[in-house]
């Protein structure tokens, strides 16, 4: 494997990996700050395409997200006031920010045709990739 992969495809990589080896991930993807603006871009994705490319800061649980820098789980996503909608089948969503030099710079977005369907091992794991993601960035 080439030491030169670029960032996008490592991402993508990540992607791909997580989806295949976790049954109830059903889209899994990044987010990242758009430059100097208050707003998240879609990056690398697999999944459903989505109408999200652009989200405005505060906006959905990514945008609230880019706000507090806080994991966000939503295991029911129909209790959820303040939710972009990606796709019909999505029951559940976790939000998991990553953080650069101690500035919130993207996410991780995982969405789950489930109710419910993220543990404490999900979290943990999710926790540990955006730290590592964090180093690389
Ligand atoms: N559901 C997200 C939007 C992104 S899509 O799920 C890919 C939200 O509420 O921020």
């Amino acid at each position: 494997e080439s030491p030169k992969m670029a960032t996008e495809d490592k991402l993508k990589k990540i992607c791909v990996l997580l989806d295949q080896e976790v049954s109830y991930y059903n889209w899994t993807g990044f987010y990242f700050k758009n430059g100097d603006k208050d707003e998240l871009k879609l990056g690398p994705y697999v999944g459903a395409e989505t109408d999200h490319i652009i989200i405005p800061f505060g906006k959905g649980i990514c945008g609230q997200v880019a706000v507090s820098g806080e994991t966000f789980e939503v295991p029911d996503v129909k209790a959820q006031e303040n939710y972009l909608s990606c796709s019909i089948d999505t029951k559940a969503e976790i939000v998991v920010p990553i953080f650069k030099n101690g500035e919130n710079i993207g996410q991780i977005d995982i969405d789950s045709h489930t109710i419910d369907p993220f543990t404490d091992e999900d979290k943990e794991l999710l926790n540990w990739l955006c730290e590592e993601i964090g180093k690389i960035l």
